[in-house]
Formats: structure tokens, sequence, C-alpha cells
């Protein structure tokens, strides 16, 4: 797909075989402004054409200057830099920084956005105690969810959200305080004592540290495994227009506080055709349990009562970027804790699959979630925490979404138009005296 600003105008002319009647759309930027279509009627009293477009598969929904995908390349960048350059040579809070401000941040920039958000990754002690509320085998995907929305309560100011200054302050503390709430609800979950961000550490390795310290007076994160999770939060940060990162522009288009819109986000990332897909990649490799299942295994998918999970994309239909990425990192993980034993059945799924014509036909390859359930695990991450680990990596890509659609002189109240399909008007049983309706 070429950069739609690249694309020439043009007109696309459309004959109405209802009425006979020539219409004229402008074409800008590789679209027709489906507002166009309302001027072709079928009599005067007509409501005007409608496009029907379940699902968003041929929509756009906004200008955006954020993310720039080509499925069919298997491109992806950020604000213009490719991601593989970005993982190999930024860390994640100036990769943060870049989708939210455009640029990436100087060196001195840099150190003092990284000192800003470690000065906001506390959170109000109350928090804990709904924190304590929850079971103790709550999932901790819905504890995050719920602790994102929770945190409006505490910063009522939250509200004006076409104040840039109050703006930005929640769009600090909603990326700092994300590894403290992911942390506190595992922490829960195990029965442990929550641990508190210690700000001389990295981002990630401060959020290994909330996960992992125990009786040590310091905890040191290992340097390589501090660095393989900044890459996979990179690699997690943004991916333009997904289900998860539509949520929270349709959600924050009511100009409810990001807090709220966030946890919509959240919530919809939670699901496993989305960012719940790296959980259930994990359950199925443990579910066919050696490579000899695999074939039969595949065989089961091809008769379609079950998907590969970890496998296919809407928009990737050659490559997944980000899964070659993954892989690199994958090898340096295992380096330190040891091979994860279900690698190798993931790579005889891939292996199969990869030479097998149905997934050739259905252009079905491994994508980021295929790789990082089996490398969060080697970390010592359970399964239920990778969601979590994609919403924490996925936080600036929303809020830069969310800020995109705040400032964007097009956009409104998200609002879709239905084609009602139910009964026509019909009564209730008995006299209803005098009712009219409208
Ligand atoms: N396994 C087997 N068949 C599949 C799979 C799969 N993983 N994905 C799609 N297909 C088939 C599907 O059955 C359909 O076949 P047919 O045309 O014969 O009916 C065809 O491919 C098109 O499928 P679709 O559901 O219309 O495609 P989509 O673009 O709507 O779905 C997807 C994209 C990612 C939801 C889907 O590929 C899927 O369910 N994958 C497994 C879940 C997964 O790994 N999700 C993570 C996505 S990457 C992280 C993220 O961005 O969230």
């Amino acid at each position: 797909m070429t950069n739609q600003n690249e694309q020439p105008g043009g007109v696309l002319h459309v004959t109405d075989s209802r009425t006979g009647r020539s219409y004229e759309i402008p074409i800008k930027d590789g679209a027709i402004c489906a507002i166009e279509l309302r001027k072709i009627k079928a009599s005067d009293d007509d409501f005007g054409l409608l496009s029907y477009d379940p699902a968003f598969l041929n929509t756009a929904s906004c200008r955006s200057a954020i993310t720039y995908i080509d499925g069919d390349a298997g491109i992806l960048r950020y604000r213009g830099y490719p991601i593989g350059e970005l993982a190999r040579r930024s860390s994640f809070l100036d990769v943060a920084y870049l989708l939210l401000q455009g640029e990436l941040p100087t060196k001195d920039g840099s150190a003092a956005w990284s000192q800003e958000i470690a000065m906001h990754t506390y959170v109000h002690e109350n928090v804990k105690k709904f924190i304590d509320g929850f079971h103790h085998d709550a999932h901790p995907m819905g504890m995050l969810v719920s602790t994102v929305a929770g945190l409006s309560t505490f910063y009522p100011e939250a509200k004006f959200v076409a104040d840039p200054a109050r703006q930005r302050e929640q769009v600090v503390r909603l990326i700092a305080k994300m590894p403290t709430l992911a942390a506190f609800a595992y922490r829960h979950a195990m029965g442990l004592p929550y641990t508190y961000p210690d700000g001389e550490l990295s981002y990630a390795g401060n959020f290994l540290n909330m996960m992992w310290k125990m009786t040590e007076p310091r905890y040191r994160p290992n340097p390589v495994l501090e660095r393989a999770l900044d890459i996979l939060l990179i690699l997690h940060a943004d991916h333009e227009q997904n289900c998860s990162t539509s949520a929270m522009r349709v959600v924050g288009s009511s100009h409810v506080d990001p807090y709220s819109a966030a946890a919509a986000a959240a919530a919809a990332l939670w699901g496993p055709l989305h960012g719940g897909a790296n959980e259930e990649v994990l359950r199925m490799l443990q579910e066919i349990g050696s490579v000899d299942n695999v074939p039969a295994y595949i065989e089961r998918v091809k008769r379609g009562e079950i998907r590969l999970m970890g496998f296919g994309h809407r928009i990737y239909k050659n490559f997944d970027p980000r899964a070659s990425i993954i892989k690199e990192v994958a090898d340096q993980v295992f380096s330190v804790t040891g091979r994860n034993p279900l690698l190798d059945i993931a790579l005889e799924l891939e292996r199969i699959a990869l030479a097998d014509d149905y997934f050739i036909s259905h252009k079905l390859y491994p994508n980021v979630d295929f790789y990082s359930g089996i490398i969060y695990q080697a970390m010592g991450f359970p399964m239920t925490m990778f969601p979590v680990l994609f919403a924490i990596g996925r936080m600036p890509g929303w809020l830069a979404q969310w800020q995109e659609n705040a400032a964007d002189p097009e956009q409104k109240i998200a609002r879709p138009r239905q084609i009602y399909v139910g009964h026509e008007m019909r009564h209730l049983d008995g006299d209803l005296g005098e009712y009219h309706e409208g």
C-alpha cells in the first residue's frame, strides 16, 4: 500500500441504476469521503446512500501521522522510522516520546522524559486496597482494566480533555503507572507483598523489580532480560487503527477522561483475537504437548475445527515484521533462561504451516503473538500476564492516537450508522388508547 498522501487526486464517476442519475465523487488521498454518498438518492425524500462495512474492512476512520503499515511488504514504521531500527537502537520510553511528540527526544530530553515518568510511577495507596478486593484467582487483565479505569477517580481534573497541560499530565501518569498496576495485580494473585517502584532503574528494569523482588535489599535486573523486555514493549507500542486503538479513539471521542478511554482500549485488547492471542498461543502449545502431535493439530485447523493461534493478521498478508525481530529476542532470552521446551513445538508448527497450501493460500503467517508468549514464559511470567504486558507496551500508542483524535478538526463523537433489518412497526395486544408514535 502506498502512502495515501502520495496518491493522485481524481474523480469517481458513478451512475445510479435506480434513477439513471450520474454523480462525481472526489477522490482524495486514495479514498472517497463516505458522506459524499449521501448525495445519491433514489428519490427526493430518500436519506441517501450509505456505505456498509461491518468490521471496518475498507473504511479509513481518521487521518493519522503516527504509524505506517504496508501489510503486503511487511513494513511497520513509527513516525517514519522502521520498526527494526527502533527495536535495535532505541528505548521504549524514547519510542513512547516519538509516538506522542512526533520526534525522538534529544539525549537531554530523553533523560528528562525518563525522569518525569519515574516520578509518576507510584499509585495512590488506596489503589492497593481495591486490588486487595479482587479474588486471589482474578485474571490480572481484569484487574488492570479496572484499576486503569479507577485512576480517573483519583484525578478528576482528567476530564478537562481539551486542556493540553492537563492532557499531558494524564499521558505521563498512564505510561508511568501501567507497570505498577500490572505488577501489583500479579503480586496480589501470588499473595506477595507489593514492591514499590525503584526510580533508579529503567522502565523495563523497574517493572521486573516490582514483579520479582523478594528478600534482596536491592533488585538488579538481568541486563539481557531487561533489554529484551524493552524491545518487546517497543514492538507492541503502536499498530495504527487496530481494535483496541479504535476503541480508544471511539470512547475518547465522547470527551470522557483518558483513564476511562484507556480502560476501554485495554478491555478490547484482552480478547483472544487481539492481545489475548499470546496467552492462547501458550495454551495451544501446551495442549499440543509434543512435536509428534503437530501434524494432527494442523489437520484440525485445516478442517476448520480450530484456529492456529498466533497465525494470521488482518493487515499483514506476507509476514509480520515484528515476528522476525521477536525471534532474535528469543535467542537472547534463551541464552539466559535456557530454551523453552515449547519452542520446538512452535518451530514445527511454523515449519509445517508455512509449507502447507491451506496456510499459503489463506496468507497465514506467524504474527507478533506467536513467539512473544514463549519468551515471556521463559522469563517467568505466567500466561495470564501476557496480555497485560501487551497493554503496557501499547499504552503510548493508545495515548498518541487519542491525542491526535482530540486535535483533529474533522473528528466528532464516533457514531456509525446501521441498516435496520428488524420488524416493521407492530403493536402490543389490547387497546393502546391515544398512543401516537414519535
Ligand atoms: N488459523 C486458521 N485459519 C485462519 C486463521 C488462523 N489463525 N486466521 C484466519 N484464518 C482463515 C479463516 O478461517 C478464513 O478462512 P476462509 O476464508 O476459508 O473462511 C480466512 O483465513 C480469513 O480469516 P478472517 O477471520 O476473515 O481474517 P481476519 O483478517 O478477519 O482475522 C485475525 C485476522 C488475526 C483475527 C485471524 O487471523 C485470527 O483469528 N488469528 C488468530 C488469533 C491471533 O493470532 N490474533 C493476534 C493478531 S496479531 C496481534 C494483534 O494485533 O492483536
